[in-house]
């Protein structure tokens, strides 16, 4: 059966930008945060986002307003039960995904396929929780959701061949590319990403360079869109802090530990760009400027 309608759980960074790509995909999609001015807070930032669009002519505002229309937020879990998908984008806690699969699974149809947009966290354990792990995936986006072409999308065990097949088609649907990937933590992308962002810290724990000079050297010797200590600014310190714990725990390998340093700017809250602090001060969001830290 194919997907026509989606629903989204969790309206921040991640999944804000999820429900935008899939409305303005053509889907009609309820989007679910916890309280009404989380709600609004997404739903601003979507409608932001697509005027820039607009201004910039990538998009008409006809279509623009089409997308818009095609959205609702709730704080209703029984909202979300109508879709043929529902993509979760909630806190990166598995108990607190766990928690939400177990309240929303007898709401749904049989029909509907549940994916996590979990970076690191088991989709096996995820499914299981809910009784129908063969109609589980993982579906991974990237930040930020309406740019990054790419979606991992993962299987388990578990997962049905047809519901795997249908998320990749999915994906694709939503102008994404879409990789196939098992559930392993951190997939593709981080398995490669993560040991390199922590090397980049390691090298300027050791002194080997600046900051500046660690991303200046990846930006314009390697091509890199962004040096890896502004794109861990970008990330947020807590997230790949938290993501390469559980990856060290999985495989015990030290390229996943994390360094003291990262460490101890998550203690003091220097989490980068969304606390105003991290490698670099972001007082003025324009003109970053590289911090003293050793
Ligand atoms: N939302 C929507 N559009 C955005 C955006 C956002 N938050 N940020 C930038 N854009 C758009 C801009 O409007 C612009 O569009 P245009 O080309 O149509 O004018 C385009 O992206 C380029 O933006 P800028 O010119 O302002 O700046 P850059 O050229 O530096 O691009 C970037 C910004 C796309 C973020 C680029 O720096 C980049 O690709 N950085 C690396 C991002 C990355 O690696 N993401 C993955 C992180 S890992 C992850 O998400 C996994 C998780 O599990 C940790």
């Amino acid at each position: 059966m194919a997907i026509e309608k989606v629903s989204v759980a969790g309206c921040g960074l991640m999944g804000s930008g999820i429900a935008q790509v899939c409305a303005l995909a053509g889907f009609p999609t309820v989007v679910r945060e916890v309280n009404d001015a989380l709600v609004e807070k997404g739903l601003k930032g979507i409608e932001k986002n697509l005027d820039r669009l607009v201004e910039k002519g990538t998009l008409r505002a006809a279509e623009r307003d089409a997308a818009r229309a095609r959205l609702k937020g709730t704080t209703k879990i029984e909202d979300l039960a109508g879709a043929d998908i529902v993509i979760e984008a909630i806190i990166e806690q598995l108990a607190a995904k766990r928690e939400f699969w177990r309240e929303l699974e007898p709401r749904c149809g049989r029909h509907t396929i549940f994916a996590s947009n979990t970076s690191s966290l088991s989709i096996t354990e995820m499914a299981v929780s809910t009784g129908r792990p063969q109609r589980f995936v993982g579906l991974h986006f990237f930040n930020p959701v309406p740019v990054m072409k790419l979606v991992e999308v993962t299987r388990t065990i578990a997962t049905d061949d047809a519901v795997f097949d249908e998320a990749h088609a999915f994906a694709q649907r939503l102008g994404k590319v879409p990789v196939r990937a098992t559930d392993r933590p951190g997939f593709i992308v981080n398995r490669l990403l993560v040991p390199f962002l922590l090397d980049a810290v390691r090298a300027l724990e050791e002194g080997v360079a600046s900051i500046e000079d660690i991303d200046n050297s990846m930006k314009l010797g390697c091509g890199h869109p962004m040096g890896p200590l502004t794109l861990l600014d970008f990330v947020g310190h807590d997230t790949t802090y938290y993501i390469a714990n559980i990856m060290f725990e999985e495989f015990k390998e030290k390229r996943f530990a994390p360094p003291p340093l990262l460490k101890r700017m998550v203690l003091a809250g220097w989490n980068g760009r969304k606390s105003g602090r991290g490698f670099y001060d972001y007082s003025d969001p324009k003109n970053p400027k590289p911090v003293k830290l050793l």
